[in-house]
C-alpha cells in the first residue's frame, strides 16, 4: 500500500487550534479512501524557541525535507524577537532550504460568503484569481538586512535582489499555469522606480513570446491594488515578486470574505514518490488576540490541506471532496465570528471541523 509521510508543525497562537482541525479533515479522508497517512509533529515558532532555544531546530528541517508534504499552521506572538529566535525565521528557512519558490494563493469566493465580502456581491460573483507569489527571493532574503548605529542616530537596510534565473522561473511557472485556466497573465511590479521590476518586466515580455496563447499584461503594484477591488473578476493568474505577493494576497482575501478562508500551497521543484515537496499554510496569521479561545476560522487550514493531498500526495479525488465538504458547510449555514453576518449559526473552531469532517465521511 501506499505510504505517505504528512509533517505537521502547528506553531503559534492560533496555529495548533486550527491545525488540528486541517488533520482531523486528512484523518477523514484517509479513513473513507483507505489511504495510510503517517503524520509527524513537531514544534516551530515561539513554541519551539520556548523548548529548543530556536525557531526551527535542524533535526526538524531534516524530517520535513524527507516527508511528502508538511502542513503548516502559523507562527508569531506579540512579544519581539531577533534573530533565530524571531518566530518568522523558522517559516522563512524552510522556504528556502526546501526551494519553495512558488506560493500559490487562490482567490475564489463561495457564493454563500458574498454576504461578509468587503466588495458588493455583483462585483465579486465569479472571481476566481490564483496570485503566483514568488517565496524565496527579494527583500525577504537580500543582504544586507540589519539596523546599524552611526553617528546621525540608526540606519537600517534592507535590500532587494533577484537574478533573471529566479525571476525566470517563476514568470514561467505563471504562464505553465495560465494554460491550464483562461490563459491570462497579469505581470505585477514597480517598474517606474525599482531596478529589480525593471528587470522583472523585461524577463516577464522574454518568457511571454514562448507562450503565444497566453495574454501577458503588466501591472504597477499600487494600481494592481486599485483594480484588484475595482474589477476582481478582470484577473487569472497574477504572478509578482515576494513582497508585493504578501500584501496584494492580505488584500485578496477581502474579497472572499476573510483571511480566514485563504489557503496557499509553496511549492518547488522537489520531488517525492508522489509529487512535489510542499509546505500548505493558511496565508492568516498566528492572531495571538485569539488564541485558544475557539474563535478561529479553521477553513483556510482545511482547505490547506487540501492543496496538499492536490500537488504533494497527488490525490486530485480526495483533493475536491475535501473542498466540496468546506463549500457545504458554509453553504448550510455554519460561521465561525470572521465570516459571521445576521442569523447565521455562529460555530467554535473545533464545531466547524466537526462538521467538515461529518461532510467528508457521508457527502456522496
Ligand atoms: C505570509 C506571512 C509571512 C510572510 C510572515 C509570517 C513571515 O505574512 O505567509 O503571508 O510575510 O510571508
Ligand atoms: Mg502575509
Amino acid at each position: 500500500m501506499e505510504q505517505y509521510q504528512i509533517m505537521t508543525l502547528a506553531g503559534d497562537g492560533i496555529g495548533p487550534e486550527v491545525t488540528a482541525e486541517a488533520v482531523r479533515a486528512l484523518e477523514a479522508i484517509a479513513q473513507r479512501f483507505g489511504h495510510t497517512f503517517t503524520i509527524t509533529h513537531a514544534l516551530v515558532g515561539a513554541a519551539a524557541t520556548a523548548v529548543e532555544g530556536v525557531s526551527i531546530t535542524e533535526e526538524t528541517l531534516e524530517q520535513c525535507m524527507r516527508s511528502d508534504a508538511i502542513l503548516f499552521g502559523a507562527v508569531g506572538t506579540l512579544e519581539a524577537a531577533t534573530g533565530a529566535a524571531r518566530p518568522e525565521s523558522s517559516l522563512l528557512r524552510l522556504r528556502k532550504e526546501l526551494e519553495l519558490f512558488v506560493n500559490l494563493r487562490p482567490v475564489r469566493v463561495l457564493p454563500a460568503l458574498a454576504e461578509v465580502s468587503a466588495l458588493r456581491p455583483e462585483r465579486i460573483a465569479g472571481v476566481d484569481l490564483v496570485v503566483v507569489r514568488e517565496l524565496t527571493g527579494g527583500l525577504y532574503f537580500g543582504k544586507p538586512s540589519e539596523i546599524r548605529e552611526s553617528e546621525q542616530g540608526a540606519v537600517a537596510v534592507d535590500t532587494m535582489i533577484y537574478t533573471e534565473a529566479e525571476i525566470e522561473r517563476i514568470v514561467r511557472y505563471g504562464f505553465e499555469l495560465a494554460r491550464t485556466r483562461r490563459r491570462h497573465v497579469t505581470s505585477v511590479d514597480k517598474a517606474n522606480v525599482l531596478s529589480c521590476s525593471q528587470l522583472w518586466r523585461r524577463v516577464a515580455k522574454r518568457v511571454a513570446l514562448e507562450y503565444p496563447d497566453v495574454t501577458l499584461e503588466h501591472q504597477l503594484v499600487d494600481s494592481c491594488a486599485m483594480l484588484l477591488l475595482r474589477n476582481p473578476r478582470g484577473f487569472d493568474v497574477i504572478v509578482t515578486e515576494n513582497m508585493f505577493g504578501d500584501i496584494l494576497t492580505d488584500e485578496a482575501s477581502m474579497i472572499a470574505g476573510s483571511l480566514g478562508m485563504l489557503p496557499s500551497a509553496s511549492i518547488g521543484a522537489r520531488r517525492t514518490a508522489h509529487g512535489l515537496l510542499g509546505l500548505y499554510e493558511p496565508i492568516h496569521g498566528s492572531a495571538p488576540d485569539i488564541a485558544g479561545q475557539g474563535k478561529a476560522n479553521p477553513l483556510a487550514a482545511i482547505l490547506s490541506a487540501a492543496l496538499l493531498l492536490r500537488y504533494s500526495l497527488g490525490l486530485a479525488d480526495e483533493a475536491a471532496l475535501v473542498e466540496r465538504a468546506v463549500s457545504e458547510v458554509v453553504e448550510s449555514g455554519l460561521r465561525t465570528a470572521d465570516i459571521h453576518t445576521g442569523d447565521r449559526t455562529l460555530v467554535s473552531t473545533r464545531e466547524m471541523g466537526d462538521a467538515v469532517v461529518r461532510r467528508i465521511a457521508t457527502t456522496a
